[in-house]
């Protein structure tokens, strides 16, 4: 193997995972034949065989590669299995593990599906957000995390939301670094629109002093607004095309990364990127889940796999051409009229891959 081979470590996980990570392989031998494909258990299907969802040869092997494209993890099935062996267990722990603090979400809203969305066409049509929301502290990760019994025979569940400074700050360089390379539309909110709730929480007020300390130290040629996470959950479905990059923390950007992915038109259509300082692996998933209700069926849209693929491409890989070349093939399906259930169309899983493909 030539030194300077890339490998791709692809975890399908469960549910419809290995249905839209096939696709996304199937565009990645086409786009990229030299770069090294391997695939290794997730999740529940890694729960099934060794006992864990994550076991430390897979852990191992993410530290090397050069990036992860994960399917999705979960499904009802593993739902009596103890938290800490649950397949979402697994996400949070490669999170943590690998450090990639800035998730970056792209609300990205394809012409052809601009009628698609449950909002009025013309509030979606060209809409570009990037949501960078943090991802490897906040309520997920604070202790205590526990359910206690208390003497008068009930029962206490907390968890812990807590940011440092430094966790605050890295996130948010990210997010206006990010800003800097978008091309403006002259919005509203133009730079980084930054939410939290600060009227009620502590680390709401330390986020958004840190947040303006770090704008004013070297990033004041970016513009910066500051948002309540309701309010902006508010502006999302009311202007959505306002906003430009939406800063958020772990639990707040998990909530409006959701809502904004149905401004596109479908959540199948949402690829993200989770990225850490340079030099570490970059994990890439699908926002959708594992969608136990239709895996193994054929149903669902491999866009979201495929466009998570786009963004190793770009990300990870050093490889914009390829990257250029996925998304364009992706828009000029949608615009040729393919179509899996979820965006209003008869395609199976695979047919949509065709779609693609044939695009490329
Ligand atoms: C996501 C998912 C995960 C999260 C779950 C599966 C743990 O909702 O990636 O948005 O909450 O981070
Ligand atoms: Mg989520």
């Amino acid at each position: 193997m030539p030194a300077n081979t890339q490998t791709l470590l692809l975890l399908p996980g469960d549910g419809i995972g290995p249905e839209v990570t096939a696709e996304a392989r199937r565009v990645a031998e086409m786009v990229a034949p030299d770069l090294q494909l391997e695939e290794a258990l997730f999740g529940g299907v890694s729960y099934d065989a060794h006992g864990e969802p994550l076991t430390k040869e897979v852990m191992a092997r993410a530290h090397e590669v050069d990036a992860i494209l994960m399917g999705a993890v979960g499904g009802p099935k593993w739902d009596g299995v103890p938290r800490s062996k649950r397949p979402e267990a697994a996400l949070l722990a490669m999170r943590k593990a690998l450090d990639v603090y800035a998730n970056l979400r792209p609300a990205f809203c394809f012409p052809a599906l601009a009628s698609s969305s449950a909002l009025k066409q013309h509030l979606v049509e060209g809409l570009d957000i990037l949501i960078v929301r943090e991802l490897t502290s906040g309520v997920y990760f604070g202790e205590p995390k526990e359910i206690t019994q208390l003497a008068n025979g009930e029962r206490r569940g907390v968890d812990t939301q807590s940011y440092t400074s430094g966790e605050i700050r890295r996130v948010a360089a990210r997010a206006f670094e990010l800003a800097r390379g978008r091309k403006g539309k002259g919005q509203r909110f133009g730079g980084v629109l930054s939410c939290e709730k600060s009227n009620v929480m502590e680390s709401g007020v330390l986020w958004r002093e840190e947040v303006t300390k770090l704008h004013k130290e070297q990033y004041s040629d970016v513009q910066l607004d500051h948002m309540l996470a309701d309010a902006a959950a508010m502006h999302l479905v009311k202007a959505p095309k306002d906003i430009n990059v939406l800063l958020a923390d772990n639990l707040f950007g998990d909530i409006l990364s959701d809502e904004a992915a149905m401004l596109t038109g479908s959540i199948g259509m949402l690829p993200s990127a989770a990225l850490g300082d340079p030099g570490v692996p970059g994990l890439y998933e699908p926002v959708h889940g594992s969608a136990p209700d239709i895996a193994g069926k054929g149903l669902a849209n491999p866009c979201a796999a495929i466009l998570s693929l786009e963004m190793v491409m770009r990300w990870s890989l050093g490889r914009p051409d390829a990257a250029d070349r996925i998304f364009k093939a992706v828009n000029a399906a949608l615009d040729a009229g393919a179509r899996t259930a979820d965006i209003g169309g008869k395609l199976s899983t695979r047919q949509m891959g065709d779609a693609i493909l044939k695009q490329l």
